[in-house]
């Protein structure tokens, strides 16, 4: 029976090329979160290949699963639900997770909690050990989104409402970020390999441009970042065209340094555009420790209190899935056997 003060969530995650699952009590104490990363099949083909994602999902699935209910020393019948991921993301990926928790929740008679992934990638937010002295990180706050599909400011009302205030017209900041390393001959996934070479550039070496930062002043919480990719094409082009070396490193510092003066402009921004004074990071660009550091310096100097997930929770996992499942739970709201997956943000992130 399923101690209903101490509520363990098995959840699982599949809506890329990592396949997840973790045990999650109450929301916020994760005591297990099995992440199987499927990059080095795909790093051959220069980025993810929908349907051989989907096939590792398949091989993986059952293993990882069990992997993470022993590193929990849980049993099933001391889960009070399953939880999923069932979109937006790869169709085909996604539904490998989506049957195999309901087939689970079905067997075990438990319920089943579906998860959008975005909103997952906020829930990271409340894992443990992310308390400043003692006091657990809550809503409201201002969200910065950002993962290879999405890059948005997200007013986190309380656990299960939001406020979609800006999101990228064109590239998001992850998939400019691999497409740039593409360029320079790096391999995928392209944040951590700009990061480490951007770590020996200078970032003041090219003025790339900056979309819409606003300077603070702009109610234009959008974000752009198709312009600045091709001016680091351009310029690529143009110094090899006139037979001049480039400096990689100095490209890639100078890159990087033009997204995150964006996110952190907007983001700050958008949190005093909501009269907000917390601030918090999602998603797998929220792993670059130079976004981190940028973020931090600028919270410190406005009095605004920042969160930052342990970077194994921003990239995907399915720890953040059961946090986010635990406050749906709470409200009991449950999905029927007959759920489907979806591939694009249908709910405009109004609820999970
Ligand atoms: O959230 P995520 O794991 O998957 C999606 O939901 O998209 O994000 C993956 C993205 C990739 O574009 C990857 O290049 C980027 O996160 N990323 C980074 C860093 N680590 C991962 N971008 C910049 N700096 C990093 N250190
Ligand atoms: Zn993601």
């Amino acid at each position: 029976m399923a101690n209903e003060q101490n509520m363990s969530i098995l959840a699982i995650e599949t809506s890329c090329d990592e396949t997840s699952a973790a045990v999650v009590v109450n929301g916020r104490r994760c005591v297990s979160n099995i992440i199987s990363s499927q990059i080095d099949t795909h790093r051959v083909f220069g980025g993810v290949v929908p349907e051989i994602a989907s096939r590792k999902h398949i091989e993986t699935i059952s293993l990882v699963v069990d992997q993470a209910m022993a590193a929990a020393t849980t049993e099933f019948l001391q889960l009070s639900g399953v939880a999923v991921t069932n979109g937006p993301g790869l169709i085909g990926a996604l539904v490998v997770g989506l049957y195999y928790a309901k087939s689970l929740a079905y067997g075990l008679r438990l319920p089943l909690i579906t998860v959008n992934h975005l909103h997952a990638h906020i829930c990271a937010n409340y894992l443990e050990d992310i308390t400043i002295e003692g006091v657990a990180f809550e809503p409201p706050f201002m969200c910065l989104v950002v993962s290879g599909g999405h890059t948005s400011l997200v007013y986190v009302e309380d656990y299960l409402h939001y406020e979609f205030i800006g999101q990228t017209r064109d590239d998001a900041a992850g998939e400019a970020f691999d497409k740039v390393a593409r360029t320079l001959g790096l391999p995928y996934p392209g944040g951590p390999e700009i990061e480490k070479l951007a770590a020996i550039g200078n970032p003041h070496a090219i003025q790339f441009p900056r979309a819409n930062t606003g300077k603070g002043t702009t109610q234009d919480f959008d974000f752009s970042f198709s312009g600045l990719k091709s001016a680091v094409l351009n310029y690529l082009n143009k110094a090899s065209m006139q037979g001049v070396a480039v400096s990689r490193e100095d490209v890639a510092a100078s890159f990087q340094a033009a997204v995150i003066d964006v996110l952190v402009d907007k983001c700050l921004a958008a949190a005093a555009h909501k009269g907000c004074g917390k601030v918090a990071l999602a998603g797998g660009v929220a792993a670059s420790t130079a976004l981190r550091q940028k973020l931090s310096v600028r919270c410190a100097e406005q009095g605004v209190r920042l969160n930052l997930p342990p970077k194994v929770f921003c990239t995907d996992n399915a720890a953040m899935v059961a946090s986010a499942a635990y406050y749906r739970y709470l409200a009991q709201e449950f999905a029927p056997l007959d759920v489907n997956a979806y591939s694009r943000n249908q709910t405009l992130m109004t609820k999970g």
